[in-house]
């Protein structure tokens, strides 16, 4: 038998009952996508209920208010892919007449889909012949014909994309690139795969090698940027401030504390210096740091060391104000609903 058949008869009796997997609704299999490549099955499965239960179809998506959207997100990270979840929708529904695009090439021209989901959705809905590659895919493949290039590099990325459209030519599209990543995550696995069970056993170049634990290869990484948070939380017992966020970044349209950027970590007599305080740290004003250790919240690009600072206060005035009590309506970074779940126990 050949690599795809194995692999396509694993998944017939093997495969995870998911139901997303009940339908080839391109709307539906769009918005798992995307959610797991944010998480793993089981978070991700929440998340796609809540997703469905708010937005049934592309239309209810579009007509959302992108807070909700993003609140529905909240806890998932990489909020661009929500924003752009939003933007793709409306694009969907305004350009295309509601009409969900048919082929890879067509739905690579979404905002927020690129290689990955294109070739999933083409692949799930219209049976395409588009190979998906995924960290499962990197790592069954490199495995099994004992393939060391870098997957992240830009050889390492062409080969395995060449390899898999060439794998999926004989194969069946839809089971192929579904049994692929299921495989990878039941059986491949990253740590302590089950090789004395898995049907690839006797062919599997790095078990025939012994290779198996320094595949799939990876490049190091390149340098990390730390940057430094401070945010302020006004306190006067009912309320705080929260403001959106609007720069460029992973937190966009995002609501937090007024936050003070550092060029290190700084203390309360170098952050009091900031226009910031201007209006406030009257003498009946009180000041505590809430975290001493710095809280480090690692992306990929950078670090983020961040602190909170308690600023109690008697008086509150700004046009962001806001209640305590209503504050969980608002879409907060994992990071800030952290600070809330710490503070507000206290
Ligand atoms: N991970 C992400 N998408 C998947 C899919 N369609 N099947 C199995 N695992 C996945
Ligand atoms: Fe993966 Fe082990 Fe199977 Fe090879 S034998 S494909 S390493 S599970």
């Amino acid at each position: 038998m050949e690599f795809n058949n194995i692999l396509e008869t694993w998944y017939l009796n093997n495969k995870r009952d998911l139901p997303w997997r009940k339908s080839s609704n391109p709307y539906f299999i769009w918005i798992s996508e995307i959610i797991l490549q944010q998480t793993r099955i089981q978070q991700g499965l929440t998340y796609y209920n809540t997703f469905i239960s708010h937005y049934p179809t592309v239309q209810d998506l579009a007509n959302a208010h992108e807070d909700q959207v993003l609140k529905d997100w909240q806890g998932l990270g990489y909020y661009s892919r929500a924003r752009n979840l939003h933007f793709s929708a409306k694009y969907i529904c305004e350009e295309l007449n509601g009409q969900f695009p048919k082929t890879y090439k067509e739905l690579l021209k979404l905002k927020g889909v690129g290689d990955y989901t294109a070739s999933a959705i083409a692949s799930i809905c219209y049976n395409e012949k588009a190979a998906v590659v995924d960290g499962n895919v990197y790592r069954v493949l490199s495995r099994y014909f004992n393939i060391d290039i870098p997957i992240n590099s830009s050889k390492g990325i062409k080969y395995f994309k060449e390899l898999a459209q060439e794998l999926i030519q004989n194969a069946n599209p839809r089971e192929y690139n579904q049994a692929l990543m299921d495989f990878g995550s039941m059986v491949c696995k990253p740590q302590n795969p089950l090789c004395e069970v898995c049907p690839l056993q006797n062919r599997c170049l790095a078990k025939s090698k012994n290779t198996i634990d320094v595949l799939p290869v990876k490049e190091k990484k390149i340098t990390v940027k730390k940057r430094y948070f401070n945010f302020i939380v006004l306190d006067d017992g009912q309320h705080t401030i929260l403001e959106k966020r609007t720069t460029n970044g992973i937190w966009k349209n995002l609501y937090q504390f007024p936050l003070i950027e550092s060029s290190e970590i700084i203390d309360e007599k170098t952050l009091t210096k900031d226009d910031f305080f201007n209006n406030y740290q009257k003498p009946e004003d009180h000041l505590t740091l809430f975290n001493p250790e710095s809280w480090v919240h690692k992306l990929s690009h950078q670090h983020l060391y961040t602190k909170f600072w308690i600023l109690k206060t008697d008086k509150i005035t700004s046009k962001s104000l806001i209640q305590w009590k209503n504050i969980e309506k608002y879409a907060i970074s994992k990071l800030i609903h952290k600070f809330l779940e710490m503070y507000q126990t206290k």
